[in-house]
């Protein structure tokens, strides 16, 4: 280890006597590849962040993806401050900034004619799977293995099982991804594999018509970044219409990264309910339910219960309205996407100069390189690239350079518009410096993966 370490060690040490594991969140944990410690971050601007050390890195990690204006953006610090000090920063109570705000993401989502605020993915998911139980008076769901829909009891299963614990490619298991879940909940699930039309019609013609709803990433941002094969999603929008479920696409990774619209305008695809977080505000805590009326109306006539303290409180109104006015503006996304298209291409050609195959995964402003001709298409698929992979040597020779990047290979690249060209350059001449090491930890064996995924 070349780069200083000493002051989050020590604030790492001190951190576990009051705090379970020392970390907030499982995914900060050593176990999840943060290693020898985790960063403790000092402050953070615009690409980079600067750890308790003095280390000042090029964060591709982007606060798990929510930072998509970077780090303190002058205009998220000025709507979130002002509003904050002349007005108050919750009340429990309606005001009109969240209707300005709920109108801002509805423009930018033709599928959403209305929603509700609340403060996490994980907790607009569930409302989402509640909203269509009420609806349809069914009580199934089936959800892909590999993906990722946040904690709650009612959905995290099969999240990131391993090899031995899978199942059959026609019938994955359905394995609880904690303990600690009540194991009657999985009476309510149905897991089937990403990406092959074949088995999600086999699944459908099994239990379609017990299905309140089909939940997915669309694109399968918690496996790697894959995209769905061409004519996928609308298969599946065909059979959910088909068998009375709704389509709940979990854009919790993908609204407002991948294009204007998420990936529902990227794809061309339409959900009957929308699960929003993330980009929806730029880094405050900030999540969203939303679909069509129909799909709403239980909660407009208030037979589904939601609620929630914190609730399009202003302080996240103020940020959701600054946000969609800033990648509002024009070019905004081609931009993101170029350029990170431009990262990604720059890190293929490096690993490819150094003798390794090398491919990218997802779009250019969320996505993954693997060292494979191709990118891997399902999570099993993922998971054994990850098995044969030297990624655990990319990921720790960028970090001791100061990349960071997410530990697991089925995280993610997650280019902000902070990112300038000068980073890229910057990111590229990283790689071209460190690829020979990586591949000559392919050719030694030290391969495999880095962490823990969730
Ligand atoms: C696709 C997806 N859905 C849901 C969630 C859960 O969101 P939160 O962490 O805000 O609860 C995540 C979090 O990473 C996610 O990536």
């Amino acid at each position: 280890m070349t780069r200083p370490m000493e002051r989050s060690a020590a604030l790492f040490e001190r951190a576990q006597q009051h705090m379970a594991g020392g970390v907030g969140s499982g995914t900060r944990s050593p176990r999840s590849g943060w290693r020898p410690c985790p960063i403790f971050v000092a402050s953070a601007s615009g690409s980079r962040i600067t750890d308790a050390d003095g280390n000042t890195y090029v964060d591709y990690q982007m606060g798990q993806g929510p930072l998509i204006l970077g780090h303190r953006h002058p205009a998220l610090v000025e709507a979130v401050s002002t509003t904050f000090a002349t007005r108050g920063s919750h009340f429990a109570l309606c005001h009109d900034l969240e209707e300005e705000a709920a109108a801002a993401v509805c423009a930018r989502m033709p599928s959403i004619e209305q929603l509700r605020f609340g403060s996490s993915g994980t907790e607009c998911a569930q409302y989402a799977l509640r909203f269509a139980r009420a609806t349809t008076g069914r009580q199934k769901v089936l959800r892909f293995e590999g993906q990722y829909h946040g904690w709650s009891d009612a959905i995290h299963w099969s999240a990131h099982p391993s090899a031995d614990t899978y199942g059959s490619l026609a019938s994955p298991s359905v394995a609880p991804s904690s303990t600690g879940i009540p194991l009657a909940v999985g009476d309510t699930l149905v897991v089937a594999t990403w990406n092959d039309v074949g088995l999600l019609e086999a699944a459908f013609a099994e239990h379609g018509d017990e299905l309140a709803a089909v939940i997915c990433e669309p694109i399968a941002g918690n496996a790697g970044g894959l995209l769905p094969a061409p004519g996928y999603l609308e298969r599946m929008r065909e059979l959910a219409t088909r068998h009375g479920a709704l389509l709940i696409l979990d854009e919790v990774l993908t609204g407002f990264r991948v294009h204007p619209g998420g990936a529902q305008g990227l794809l061309g695809v339409r959900a009957d309910l929308t699960i929003l977080a993330k980009a929806i505000a730029g880094g405050l805590p900030v999540a969203a339910v939303g679909g069509s009326r129909e799909a709403m109306a239980v909660v407009t006539e208030g037979r589904t219960m939601h609620g929630g303290t914190y609730n399009a409180n202003p302080l996240a109104c103020a940020a959701v309205i600054a946000t969609m006015r800033e990648t509002g503006k024009p070019g905004f996304y081609d931009d993101l996407l170029a350029r990170g298209r431009r990262l990604g291409d720059g890190l293929v050609a490096a690993a490819k100069d150094a003798g390794l195959e090398a491919c990218v995964s997802g779009v250019g402003s969320m996505f993954q390189l693997w060292f494979t001709t191709s990118p891997p298409t399902s999570y099993r698929d993922a998971l054994d690239r990850v098995a044969e992979s030297p990624f655990p040597t990319f990921h720790g020779e960028l970090l001791e350079r100061m990349v960071l990047t997410q530990p697991p290979q089925q995280g993610l690249f997650l280019p902000s518009a902070a990112h300038t060209e000068e980073d890229v350059d910057h990111t590229l001449d990283v790689a071209r410096a460190i690829m020979p090491r990586v591949a000559e930890a392919r050719a030694a064996g030290i391969v495999g993966a880095t962490g823990r995924v969730r």
